[in-house]
């Protein structure tokens, strides 16, 4: 759907975040904000904040934020088009007729393939229901599934008519050019579309808002492929995406447990576990262990298959875990295969047990090293196990925690503490932590943190005149959009700017510029920043020089680093620059800013 501005603008001014949030989240005001626990992770004191005067929510802990048609697209796992029709209808709004087909033209993409995707998922469900998917339904329960867990899950069925589900989407408005791009079909000259999901109980993958994004299709009995995955497409990105952490980041439990397969993190929930989840069927990646520390948990339980290949990943995904700087630990589901297969054979108290009894990813690591080091009685076989526990005692950089870890180790094994220790410091000369883990790279991790270092004062600035708009008077001279090295937040910035001028700077409404979620996080969080140190307006004033100083010497830096200084014009142009920010410098430095 495609809405003016100005129907946007009355639908979002008609709801007042504050109701619209405090119907879902239980708020309390303290000073000019309104907290609640926030909805989008675990937590057990509120760092989410909802700011009557500004129409925004933000989230200290995990930085979800927006405006009120956000909260609903995140918290009611809508659209943008139905977070508008269901804001509009809680005002008594009458949202325009829009003409269909110029809808359809100026939509965005993504949009449409979440739509074709929640299309073709409520296809599969009620095919499930239909007298043809009668065999999928006892599969299902022969599984042990309940119809609240299936219901919960949206499992579905697709057909031996292949065929059905591609003229279910075409009569639904969907184009064959999105119903392809959507995943749910590819085309080729002979036989025009074609859909891969035949005779199979259907898993849709859902987004962590709760969209579904893709599917995965399990045969029914033994064939191969037993699992069929849908392709990457432009909203479904596995390296991003884990199955369940949509119900699991709302869990409250404080941890995560992360399983291999579909089946287990079903059943875990079946059986009160609303904590798990599984990555989707690909390796666990650095982007998915730095998802999951947005939500804070005390731990990450690995409940991997006790099989060979199981330990394998384990070990890899505790370097991960680790270096994302997440707490893991292991759980031990022997003698079953996995947690499905676990909970049916002893019930969800038992594995309770083996929850509480998860033993520490470092003791993980050194008892799998002394299963595959061999005979212990050889003496070059325990030295190499020693230098091994020492290899991996470098990981640990804080020396508290490492001296802890080498104490118990010790003990555990009945090493010398001064030996090891010996042995510590002689290794950690030449170890590469990478080489230990053979974690990937957290090269763009890095980059990231420095961008967003860069990135920081620029934001704090924005949310000092958005907090204080009497400011931007006093230092509109100094303020240049070049200076904001971020596309989004120039764009946020020339809004705000032109809002000023005009008098009616309004954050919620610059929320909606976006229809995206994750820009409209971006937004809040400029609304949002933490300032520290501020009980006074004299803090205030001296916040603001500090802050504006720091970003236009960024923004020469960023000049200056992208001029290329090969020639005397550029030279010149790089001298004048720095020669104005200068002087820029000294008169804000001696500004006496009012408030
Ligand atoms: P059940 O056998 O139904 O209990 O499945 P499971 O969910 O326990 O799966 P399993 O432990 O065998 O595999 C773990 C995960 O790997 C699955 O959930 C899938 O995501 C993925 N997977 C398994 N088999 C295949 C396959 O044949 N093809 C693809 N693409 N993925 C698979
Ligand atoms: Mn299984």
């Amino acid at each position: 759907m495609y809405y003016s501005d100005d129907i946007i603008e009355e639908v979002r001014s008609a709801n007042n975040i504050v109701d619209v949030v405090g119907s879902y989240v239980r708020l309390q005001k303290k000073g000019a904000n309104y907290w609640g626990l926030c909805p989008f992770h675990n937590e057990k004191t509120p760092s989410f904040s909802v700011h009557e005067g500004k129409q925004i929510y933000h989230c200290f802990g995990c930085n979800a934020g927006g405006n009120v048609i956000s909260f609903m697209m995140n918290y009611e796992n809508m659209t943008f088009g139905e977070a508008m029709k269901a804001l509009a209808e809680r005002a008594g709004i009458a949202l325009p007729e829009v003409n269909d087909e110029e809808a359809k033209r100026r939509n965005s993409k993504r949009e449409r393939l979440l739509e074709c995707n929640k299309a073709a998922a409520k296809f599969f469900y009620f095919n499930l229901r239909s007298p043809h998917g009668e065999i999928g339904m006892r599969y299902l329960k022969g599984r042990g599934l309940s119809n609240e867990t299936i219901h919960k899950f949206g499992l579905g069925f697709a057909g031996k008519n292949s065929g059905e589900l591609i003229s279910y989407l075409r009569k639904e408005g969907f184009e064959d050019r999105e119903i392809v791009e959507a995943g749910l079909a590819s085309h080729n000259e002979r036989d025009g579309l074609s859909n891969p999901f035949w005779n199979r109980v259907m898993y849709p993958i859902q987004d962590q808002g709760g969209r579904v994004i893709g599917f995965g299709g399990r045969v029914m009995g033994d064939a191969k492929p037993k699992y069929l995955n849908s392709q990457e497409t432009l909203i479904f990105d596995k390296k991003r995406n884990l199955y369940g952490l949509n119900f699991a980041r709302t869990s409250r439990v404080g941890n995560f447990i992360m399983c291999e397969g579909y089946m287990d993190v079903i059943a875990l929930h079946q059986a009160g576990f609303s904590q798990a989840m599984a990555s989707l069927g690909t390796a666990f990646t650095v982007e998915q262990a730095q998802i999951l520390k947005k939500y804070k948990p005390e731990v990450v339980y690995l409940a991997y298959d006790s099989d060979g290949a199981g330990v394998k990943a384990a070990l890899r995904n505790i370097g991960i875990l680790r270096d994302t700087g997440l707490n893991c630990k292991i759980i031990n589901m022997r003698p079953q295969k996995d947690p499905d297969e676990f909970i049916k054979a002893n019930g969800a108290d038992e594995f309770q047990k083996r929850i509480d009894n998860a033993e520490n990813s470092f003791f993980f690591e050194v008892r799998i090293a002394e299963e595959e080091a061999g005979d212990m009685k050889d003496p070059a076989v325990k030295t190499a196990f020693h230098k091994e526990i020492a290899k991996k005692l470098c990981v640990f950089t804080d020396e508290v925690e490492r001296n802890n870890y080498l104490e118990a180790v010790c003990d555990k094994y009945h090493i010398s503490f001064d030996a090891m220790k010996k042995l510590v410091i002689n290794t950690a000369a030449d170890v590469d932590r990478e080489k230990v883990y053979q974690a990937p790279k957290s090269g763009i991790n890095r980059r990231e943190r420095i961008k967003d270092r860069e990135k920081l004062p620029q934001r704090t600035l924005l949310t000092l005149i958005s907090d204080n708009p009497e400011i931007y008077p006093q230092i509109k001279k100094y303020l240049s959009i070049e200076d904001f090295t971020d596309e989004i937040y120039a764009q946020i910035a020339k809004r705000m700017f032109d809002d000023l001028e005009s008098g009616n700077m309004n954050p919620a409404a610059i929320v909606s510029m976006y229809t995206e979620a994750e820009e409209q996080r971006i937004v809040s969080e400029v609304f949002n920043s933490e300032i520290p140190n501020i009980d006074s307006p004299e803090d205030t004033a001296k916040a603001i020089k500090d802050v504006l100083i720091a970003v236009k010497n960024a923004g020469f830096e960023k000049f200056s680093s992208e001029i290329d200084m090969t020639d005397a014009a550029s030279l010149n142009a790089v001298v004048t620059a720095r020669l104005k920010r200068d002087s820029e410098l000294s008169e804000i430095q001696k500004l006496n800013i009012r408030l």
